[in-house]
């Protein structure tokens, strides 16, 4: 599946973060849950500008219609919009993966869209496409509503994860395969506080996974 709907744009990776090189010092204050900075808070606000100018290129001449997924994208939908220097109307819908900590389980719609999108260009924003179950399911429920053009943005991307055939069209960074949390994205719904990308200590996954375990 895609989500190019009348659209021509080859996908654009983004640049690679993650790999080898030792990151940023992790502040002091997340230093006992937090191994590792993946991705710093000057280095996010740098891509998001220079992802804007992509979407302000493609999305010129329209009004867009920005749908955001609930509730991971916080952070960057904030930083990514007030970026965007084009007239839009914002909207999101809630997707809620009934899973505890790092396992997706079964999703649910916790919020429908009420703008209508018919004849609309649409920007889909997500946190972080891994398996792609998610897009796969929201997707076509927004093809329904028959906007003229769908693209897909999301902050990070897994590709080294995908189960399903799903492409972004703008991508923040790209990441291996690992579990972060931070701008927005949680570990049980904490961490999603942080103002950069990083990785846990394996002791709290551990401990996270006692608590549940023994209930
Ligand atoms: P997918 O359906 O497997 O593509 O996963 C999409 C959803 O899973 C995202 O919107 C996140 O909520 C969650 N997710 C996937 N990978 C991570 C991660 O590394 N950290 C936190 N949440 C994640
Ligand atoms: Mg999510």
């Amino acid at each position: 599946m895609s989500a190019k709907l009348k659209t021509n744009s080859p996908r654009r990776k983004g640049p690679k973060a993650g790999n080898a090189k030792p990151g940023p010092a992790v502040p002091p204050r997340w230093r006992t849950e937090v191994e590792r900075v993946l991705i710093a808070e000057e280095q996010i606000a740098r891509r998001i500008k220079s992802l804007a100018r992509e979407i302000e290129r493609d999305f010129r001449g329209r009004e867009m219609v920005v749908v955001s997924l609930l509730n991971g994208t916080v952070m960057f939908l904030a930083d990514l919009i007030r970026h965007l220097n084009l007239p839009l109307r914002l909207d999101f819908m809630g997707v809620s993966s009934y899973g505890l900590g790092m396992e997706a389980g079964e999703l649910v719609f916790t919020k429908e869209l009420r703008l209508d999108v018919r004849g609309r260009d649409v920007l889909l924003v997500d946190d972080i496409l891994d398996t792609g179950k998610t897009m796969s399911r929201v997707l076509p429920k927004v093809q329904a509503l028959k906007p003229r053009r769908i693209k897909i943005c999301v902050m990070l991307d897994k590709p080294s994860r995908r189960t399903e055939d799903i492409t972004a069209d703008y991508v923040g960074f790209e990441i291996p395969d690992l579990f972060v949390v931070g701008y927005g994205l949680d570990f049980a719904e904490r961490y999603r506080n942080l103002p950069f990308v990083g990785v846990l200590h394996p002791h709290v996954y551990q401990q996270a996974c006692q608590r549940v375990c023994q209930k």
